[in-house]
């Protein structure tokens, strides 16, 4: 079974191929690589051994997108990662944001419809969820309005697949809303990198333990939390991507919309992964306090009930295995992608 996926050259994508791959699907990459590099592909064929077909495009392209089902159709389904994502960046570029992520999505559905294909699993976020009024946070207490238009198109897009379900009968549609990913494969051969200077936590820390930034700046030490700092779900981008192969099953069984969150159900302050990255590294990772940064929350974590009931799948590593493997990839690879993964 082919499976298109949008965006498979990116963090959570290619890891996510990995695990199709291992599954038995047959692939199909369509990427415009604005925040990844062909030389992902590269590194995905070496670790799998796999010759992985892609086309490079733009999906608020109509045209592209039927052009990929039709050269490389008939697809099982399509894996919908593709989005521009830095929060901070959407709210000085809302236009971009919302053609960008939003066209794509439209073009996508009516691509799918034209062609025959009735599967889609789309990327959503714990952010759909807004600021919690309970912890954990389960589908059943909908989404909220988001702070800023990166979170807002992730609420828009599922309204997309939501209204588009009652229109078609024969359409099926899962929105996994992701806890925030970390780590890398463990061959160290891909991870996260992101263009110019990390905006989320991790990434930040890791180029901090890497020597190329000097501290960590941890926004804000005086939330309602135990240390101060703000908590988060995290999970390993692997457990993330075996959720995606998890999804793909249980579309088998329904038709229609549904929402799933993929998560942990714990949360983790800054300094607890701070101090276990430091640990992991070998080294004291520096650090000073600033501002609490706009539009943050003190704390959220997921509840991962329904995934467990409905996909049988369960988050299986925890954080200092996230955190070992994003050191292996970062160490391994220092300058990201364009460190020669032969040379090692
Ligand atoms: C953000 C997005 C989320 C997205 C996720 C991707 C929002 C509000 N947030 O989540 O949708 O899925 O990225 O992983 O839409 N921190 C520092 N210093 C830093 C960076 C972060 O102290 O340099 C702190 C933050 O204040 C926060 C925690 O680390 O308490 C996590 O931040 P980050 O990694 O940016 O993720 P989120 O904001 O939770």
């Amino acid at each position: 079974m082919k499976i298109l996926v949008c965006g498979g050259a990116g963090y959570i994508g290619s890891h996510t191929i990995l695990e199709l791959l291992s599954a038995d699907y047959e692939v199909v990459i369509a990427d415009n690589f604005s925040n990844s590099c062909p030389e992902v592909i590269k590194r995905l064929e070496k670790i799998s051994g796999t010759s992985i077909p892609y086309a490079e495009g733009d999906l608020d392209d109509q045209s592209f997108v039927d052009q990929l089902f039709e050269q490389y159709g008939p697809f099982e389904a399509v894996i919908h990662f593709a989005a521009l994502k830095a929060v901070g960046e959407s709210c000085l570029k809302p236009i971009e944001y919302y053609k960008n992520n939003l066209i794509s999505t439209l073009n996508i559905l009516d691509s799918m419809r034209k062609f025959g294909c009735h599967k889609i699993i789309y990327s959503s976020s714990a952010t759909v969820y807004g600021e919690p009024e309970h912890l954990p946070i389960a589908e059943s207490v909908g989404t909220s309005s988001a702070t800023n238009p990166y979170g807002q198109s992730k609420i828009i897009n599922e309204r997309f697949l939501e209204d588009y379900a009652k229109a078609d009968p024969e359409f099926i549609a899962t929105a996994l809303r992701y806890a925030n990913p970390l780590g890398a494969h463990e061959s160290g051969e891909i991870g996260e990198e992101p263009n110019g200077i990390p905006g989320n936590l991790v990434p930040y820390i890791a180029k901090v333990a890497v020597g190329k930034l000097d501290h960590l700046n941890i926004f804000g030490d005086d939330y309602p939390t135990p240390d101060g700092t703000g908590r988060r779900d995290y999970i390993h981008v692997v457990d993330l991507a075996k959720g995606h192969v998890a999804a793909l099953a249980e579309m088998n069984t329904r038709k229609g919309f549904d929402a799933i969150n993929l998560g942990t159900g714990r949360s983790y302050s800054v300094f607890e992964i701070l101090n276990c990255y430091s640990e992991v590294c070998g080294r004291k990772l520096p650090y000073e306090i600033k501002a609490r940064r706009p539009g943050d929350i003190a704390e959220n974590y997921l509840d991962p009930t329904k995934a467990k009931e409905k996909l049988n799948w369960t988050a299986q590593y925890d954080l200092r295995r996230m955190l070992e493997d994003s050191w292996h990839w970062q160490s391994k690879n220092p300058d990201g992608y364009t460190s020669p993964a032969d040379s090692k």
